[in-house]
């Protein structure tokens, strides 16, 4: 099967859900912020704090290029939508499923967050981050699972059920 590629804003659930999907699957977990923080030996917040948001872009689309395309579970990072090519990539070779979550919810579940810069940069327009990312994350996702006030065991199996279903 394809890889599912989780895709979402901060505080959707990617990762949670993206762990206990690959158990139930059976499939590889590819988180790709763990991934770039173990491949660069620093934390996000580091690199973009040392290195900028455009070379946190760059490692990010030259990961998502190398994941593999079939029988893996993929957790992005939720501006993976912010380059048209990686949408262009993940909807060519992936199953893409959009984890949808309120403002109000993730205002919520984002509340005591300290690690996220894009979360955290003062003089940044959150609200509107989000909003500009509606768009981008229905355009590129095959299916949606909303996500509010849901346990993310109980996400998961919906996409388990969703995908036996179809593929
Ligand atoms: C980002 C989301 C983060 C991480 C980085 C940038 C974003 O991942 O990739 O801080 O632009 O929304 P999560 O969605 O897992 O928080």
């Amino acid at each position: 099967m394809k890889s599912i590629f989780l895709i979402g804003f901060m505080g959707s659930g990617k990762s949670s859900v993206a762990q206990h999907l690959a158990n139930r699957l059976n499939f590889q977990l590819k988180d790709m912020d763990s991934i770039i923080e173990s491949e660069y030996n620093t934390k996000i917040s580091a690199i973009f704090e040392r290195e900028g948001e455009a070379t946190f872009r760059n490692y990010e689309t030259a990961l998502l290029k190398k994941l593999p395309v079939e029988n893996a579970i993929i957790s992005t990072g939720g501006g993976v939508v912010e380059r048209e090519e990686n949408i262009v990539w993940m909807k060519e070779h992936g199953l893409v499923v959009y984890l949808e979550t309120s403002w109000k919810e993730i205002v919520t579940r984002l509340k005591n967050d300290t690690l996220r810069p894009l979360w955290n940069q003062k003089g940044n327009d959150k609200k509107e981050l989000y909003n500009s990312r509606l768009m981008k994350y229905s355009e590129v996702s095959l299916h949606t699972v909303r996500t509010d006030r849901r346990l993310p065991e109980d996400i998961a199996s919906e996409i388990y059920r969703l995908v036996q279903q179809k593929y």
